[in-house]
């Protein structure tokens, strides 16, 4: 078999490329380790960018999320019991961010990919990649018992945190960046109308505290809690007792509580690779980067590596400028760590570490005094909330 693009893994950034290809008549074939029943189940953020946005209107498959998803204009943070709103819209000349969650995402993209007639081949197996710095590069992967092979021009490595395509870059070229937080996030998904119809942020003494919504009648809701507990150590009561201790009395009130959907613990990490290519092969999304979800800069950042990808893509094939191949690595990451920074930056801003030093927390206290109580604070956190602009491809 033979295509341009090989594309392994069907998340958010395997299959919002390969929509973008398939819609400029780039060939691609797109490889899955899981089914995509499997796929449609991991339940993560909900925030999209402005420009992930327009992304995903450009691809065309943006229909449903137009429909059902809420235009946020603003966002709150609480801390010191007080309610500080984010115009996030009055702060950035008008930009607004959407919560839709990355599920419906996915599956809008999935409908999208039957309906072009796409290819992909999901469960498959042992997916290796060939021939990476020279002229034919190639994938093989095993389906049904049968080894498979597919030539290719590229290999764009979509495949995750834990995919093969990263581990497929030599050891001496690939430089990882990491830093690993001494706690994680409790999240718990119910069919409850939220607390408050914007996001909520908040900074307190027992752990920091998310609320945000799925939909009018479904809530999303994080408690910051130690790594060492297992989620069968919290009952839904017990979730929703400690929530209550965390807001203030008023919101609290509020508090429509019910039996969760989901619930589990996500640990909170930052990690970045460097360069995002190697030769022939193009790492996208979480195969390169992953941050913590302070900030919902996750499924933002694939959405981002995805764009400079589709259009350099297009422009090699279009108009023959392979010279842009080599920009992608660098003006990819440009944009990655200016969003692992602001997620690092979220996370410091509202989380009590173990082992801080009075000093410390002195230094975050005037932090969370400072951004949030001025202007010039305030449009730092809403233009980085909203996305920070894309570079131009020429
Ligand atoms: N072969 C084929 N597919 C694989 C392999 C493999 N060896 N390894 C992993 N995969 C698949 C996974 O099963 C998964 O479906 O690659 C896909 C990667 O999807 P994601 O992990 O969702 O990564 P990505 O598409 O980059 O999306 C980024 O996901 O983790 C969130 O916060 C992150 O929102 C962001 C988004
Ligand atoms: C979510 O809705 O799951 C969510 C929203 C905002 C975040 C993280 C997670 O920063």
């Amino acid at each position: 078999m033979k295509t341009q693009v090989v594309i392994i893994g069907a998340g958010p950034s395997g299959l919002l490329l390969g929509q973008l290809l398939q819609n400029a008549g780039i060939g691609n074939v797109i490889l899955e380790r899981q089914s995509p029943d499997y796929v449609l189940e991991r339940i993560r953020a909900g925030i999209l960018e402005q420009g992930t946005v327009d992304l995903l209107r450009e691809a065309g498959v943006a229909k449903r999320m137009d429909a059902e998803g809420l235009v946020h204009e603003g966002v709150e943070f609480l801390f010191d019991g007080r309610r500080i709103p984010v115009p996030l819209k009055e702060l950035t000349g008008g930009k607004t961010v959407m919560v839709y969650g990355q599920t419906e995402v996915t599956r809008d993209l999935m409908e999208a990919r039957k309906e072009a007639e796409g290819v992909s081949f999901y469960n498959v197996g042992n997916v290796q990649l060939f021939d990476l710095k020279g002229d034919s590069p190639y994938v093989t992967f095993e389906k049904h018992g049968e080894t498979c092979r597919i030539d290719c021009d590229f290999i764009a490595g979509c495949d995750g945190f834990h995919g093969v395509s990263r581990q497929a870059i030599p050891g001496d070229i690939l430089r990882e960046y990491e830093r690993v937080y001494p706690f994680g996030w409790l999240g718990l998904l119910s069919d409850t109308p939220p607390v408050n119809h914007e996001l909520i942020y908040a900074h307190h003494e027992r752990g920091f505290v998310l609320c945000n919504q799925r939909s009018l009648t479904r809530s999303r809701y994080y408690l910051q809690v130690p790594l060492t507990d297992g989620v069968e150590a919290w009952s839904d009561d017990r979730f929703w007792s400690e929530l209550k201790r965390r807001l203030p009395q008023a919101l609290a009130d509020k508090l429509v509580t019910g039996h969760s959907l989901e619930k589990s613990i996500a640990p909170l990490r930052s990690f970045v690779v460097e360069p995002m290519q190697y030769g022939n092969l193009f790492l996208v999304g979480d195969a390169a980067h992953i941050v913590p979800p302070t900030g919902a800069k996750g499924l933002n950042l694939a959405a981002s590596d995805v764009n400079y990808l589709y259009r350099i893509l297009r422009k090699v094939y279009f108009e023959g400028r392979r010279d842009l191949l080599e920009s992608y690595s660098p003006m990819a990451l440009r944009r990655v760590w200016k969003g692992e920074r602001f997620s690092w930056f979220m996370t410091n801003l509202l989380h009590d570490f173990a082992g801080q030093n009075e000093f410390d927390r002195k230094m975050q206290q005037a932090d969370r005094e400072y951004y949030l109580g001025s202007r010039a604070g305030l449009t730092t956190i809403a233009e980085n909330y909203v996305g920070l602009p894309f570079e131009e491809v020429r």
